[in-house]
C-alpha cells in the first residue's frame, strides 16, 4: 500500500485529504496536534468505508519532541517506507501589521514555515534512503501577492514557497519531488480560528474592521467547497509527472497568471478598488 503522512488532519483540507486518500487505497497516517479533536475525522472516516486505511497520531509541527515521536510512529505504521508527506497544518492572524503582537507573528511563522522545515528535515533521511518521496506543501494564493490585513500570513506562504523551490534542487537527485498546492479562498475553519487584531485605541481600528468585513464577504461570495482541494492534493501525489505549482480555484489561477506581469501599484489599486478601501482612508 502507498503510504502518506498528513499534518493538521483535525479539520478542513487536512481532514478531507485523509479521507480522500484513504478512499483511493492509500495507508494514511493522519496527524493532529490535539487528539481530543479527532471526533470529526473519525465520523467522516466511519461513513467513508475506508477507516481501516487510517491511523491517527499526535504531531504538533511547532514542537520538536512531538515531531520526532510522530515521525517514529509514522514509520512504524508504514513499515519504514513513506511515499509522501502533506504539509497542511497552518494558521493565520489578521490585522494591520503594527497591531499584531510579536508572539502572533512568531506563531504564524513557527507553524506555516519553521514547522514545515522541521518536519521535512525529520523525514528527509528516510526519503533519501528510499530514493523516493513526495513533499507536498499546502501554500496559498497569498504567496502570489500581498493582501491587506494579512501581512504575516502572506509572509509565511512566500517564505515557504521560496524554501520549497530551493529545496527541490537539493533533493531531486535522490528521486524526491517537492510540490506546492496553492488554493484560493475555500470555506474552512481557518477564517474563524484565526485571531484578528484591531485593538481599541489603534489608529488602524476602523480600517482593519472594514478589511475584516470585506474579507469575510469575499470568502462568503467566492469561497468554494474544500473537497476540491483535497482531490487536488490527492491528484498531485498520484500524478506521474506533477507540476511544481498547483493553483486551485479560479482566483488562484488568475493571481498566478498576473504574478510578476502586473506592476505592484496596479495590483494594489485593483485590490483596493475591489475591497472598497478608499471608503475608509484614515
Ligand atoms: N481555507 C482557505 O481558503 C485556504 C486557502 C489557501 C491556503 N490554505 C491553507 O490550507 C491549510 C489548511 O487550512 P484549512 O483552511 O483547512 O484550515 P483549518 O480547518 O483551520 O485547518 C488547519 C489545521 O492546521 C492545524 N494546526 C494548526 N497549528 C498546528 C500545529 N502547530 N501543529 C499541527 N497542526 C496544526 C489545525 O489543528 P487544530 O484543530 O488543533 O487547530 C487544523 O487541523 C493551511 O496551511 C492554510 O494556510 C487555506
Amino acid at each position: 500500500m502507498r503510504t502518506v503522512l498528513v499534518t493538521g488532519s483535525s479539520s478542513g483540507f487536512g481532514l478531507l485529504t485523509v479521507v480522500e486518500l484513504a478512499k483511493r487505497g492509500w495507508r494514511v497516517v493522519a496527524s493532529m496536534r490535539n487528539l481530543d479533536r479527532r471526533g470529526p475525522l473519525d465520523a467522516a472516516l466511519a461513513s467513508s468505508g475506508a477507516a481501516q486505511n487510517v491511523d491517527v497520531v499526535q504531531l504538533d509541527v511547532t514542537d520538536a519532541a512531538s515531531i520526532a515521536r510522530g515521525v517514529e510512529e509514522t514509520l512504524t505504521i508504514c513499515g519504514g517506507f513513506l511515499d509522501a508527506v502533506v504539509h497542511n497544518a497552518g494558521v493565520a492572524a489578521g490585522g494591520a501589521f503594527e497591531d499584531i503582537p510579536d508572539a502572533e507573528l512568531r506563531r504564524v511563522m513557527e507553524t506555516n514555515f519553521f514547522g514545515v522545515m522541521a518536519l521535512t528535515k525529520a523525514l528527509l533521511p528516510t526519503f533519501r534512503k528510499q530514493r523516493a518521496g513526495r513533499i507536498v506543501v499546502v501554500s496559498s494564493e497569498a504567496a502570489f501577492a500581498g493582501m491587506p490585513g494579512n501581512s504575516i500570513y502572506c509572509a509565511s506562504k512566500w517564505a515557504v514557497e521560496g524554501w520549497a523551490e530551493s529545496l527541490a534542487y537539493d533533493v531531486e537527485q535522490f528521486g524526491i519531488k517537492v510540490l506546492l498546492v496553492e488554493p484560493g479562498p475555500y470555506v474552512t475553519d481557518i477564517w474563524q480560528a484565526s485571531p484578528r487584531f484591531a485593538p481599541s485605541g489603534s489608529v488602524y481600528r476602523r480600517w482593519s474592521e472594514f478589511v475584516f468585513r470585506q474579507g469575510d464577504l469575499h470568502v462568503a461570495q467566492k469561497g468554494r467547497d474544500p473537497q476540491e482541494v483535497a482531490e487536488k492534493i490527492a491528484n498531485v501525489i498520484e500524478a506521474a509527472r506533477p507540476s511544481f505549482r498547483n493553483p486551485v480555484h479560479r482566483l488562484a489561477h488568475m493571481a498566478h497568471f498576473v504574478r510578476g506581469k502586473m506592476p505592484s501599484a496596479w495590483l494594489r489599486k485593483f485590490v483596493e478598488t475591489y475591497l472598497g478601501l478608499s471608503r475608509v482612508r484614515l
